[in-house]
């Protein structure tokens, strides 16, 4: 099989030239900026992107389950980072058997889960980092940043675990309307968890890292003075969302279904092979339009159901059974977890294809 037309559809396809700009531009910037870049790999799941991007300077990756970091650990990743509440004597001794393999850490936001996860390391006599995480805004997981040093200070006193920093995720600058709001959020982001880090120190707790990152932010947060860390991970592949949000163009958009159309009942009406089971339901951010950008045409794929992608067909468009076409989704990262493999290709040649080895870990 070497042409994009030979392929069966639906297929997930991403084209190694963008993907290979894609991760140089973040290492560059990281680099610039003076921050280690440790990628959030829960994008891809798969190990052999996971090597391109410390072959392009990462200093090692982020994940957010238990079953990602068993999956990479056993391709040889050394250096994980869970930047997640994990939580569980259960999870803890998943990690612990991990843990003569790879450096690892673990997200924390309060006492109660640190010790469920630090008290089974400490009974086999050993500490296993963590990163407490502080709210920047985002208002999902984390301690409000004036509630950190208390927090940080009670963390750092259990058995088991050693305190290595801070962590935070800017996920609200997926609802800012303007890039202008984007970039202070990213601004915000990181002076909220560099002041942050200040007060630990003051206090005489000891925070290494300091860990922002989001795509969308990552290139304004890293600068932030104080900052050492960034753990973007969409960046890999991009997608609709980004360009929505205004942080890159279409043609900095790795990640594409190939899709058939498989009926055209009605002249404002067509509907091809990709439904929410290859699309995933995940809206269109920062403003909800359609499930995906057909590319080429202005006609939006309107609903989806499991097998069905239903579009409303423009004045002036046609869709012909049979007809391929090309879907930039709405959020690459779930379009990941959805599928065992993904095709490579360079334009219009296959190069093959990778595994995503670390799908559906969720536990
Ligand atoms: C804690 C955390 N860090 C980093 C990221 C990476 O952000 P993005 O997908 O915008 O690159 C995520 C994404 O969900 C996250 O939850």
């Amino acid at each position: 099989m070497t042409s994009l037309d030979d392929l069966d559809t639906p297929s997930v396809v991403v084209d190694l030239d963008v993907l290979e700009r894609n991760v140089s531009r973040m290492a560059a910037c990281a680099r610039a900026a003076g921050v280690r870049l440790r990628p959030h790999a829960k994008t891809h799941k798969v190990p052999e992107l996971g090597r391109l991007q410390l072959a392009a300077g990462a200093a090692g990756i982020s994940l957010a389950k238990v079953g990602e970091a068993e999956v990479f650990a056993e391709a040889g990743f050394d250096d994980i980072f869970l930047a997640y509440p994990i939580v569980g004597a259960g999870k803890g001794r998943r990690l612990l058997a991990l843990a003569d393999r790879a450096r690892l850490a673990i997200g924390v936001d309060g006492v109660d889960g640190a010790s469920s996860v630090g008290e089974v390391f400490h009974a086999a006599g050993r500490r296993l980092d963590v990163l407490l995480k502080v709210d920047c805004g985002y208002h999902r997981v984390g301690v409000p940043p004036a509630e950190a040093a208390q927090a940080a200070k009670r963390i750092a006193d259990l058995p088991g675990v050693t305190l290595r920093g801070i962590f935070t995720h800017a996920g609200h600058a997926y609802h800012a309307t303007a890039p202008a709001d984007v970039a202070a959020i990213a601004r915000q982001e990181g002076e909220i968890l560099a002041a942050a880090a200040d007060l630990l120190r003051s206090e005489g707790l000891p925070v290494g890292e300091v860990s922002v990152g989001s795509t969308p932010t990552a290139r304004v947060a890293m600068s932030v003075g104080g900052v050492t860390e960034c753990r973007p991970g969409n960046y890999v592949y991009n997608d609709a969302s980004q360009v929505s949000l205004g942080t890159c163009a279409i043609e900095d958009c790795a990640m594409t279904v190939i899709a058939t159309v498989v009926s055209a009942p009605a002249p404002d009406r067509a509907v091809l092979d990709c439904g929410s089971k290859t699309l995933s339901s995940d809206v269109l951010r920062p403003r909800p339009g359609g499930h995906g950008w057909i590319l080429g045409r202005t006609s939006r794929i309107a609903s989806l159901s499991e097998e069905h992608g239903v579009v409303r067909v423009e004045p002036g468009e046609t869709f012909r059974v049979g007809q391929r076409v090309r879907v930039l989704p709405n959020h690459a990262c779930v379009v990941s977890n959805l599928h065992d493999r993904i095709v490579l290709v360079r334009g219009d040649r296959v190069e093959g294809e990778w595994t995503v080895a670390a799908r559906g870990r969720v536990r």
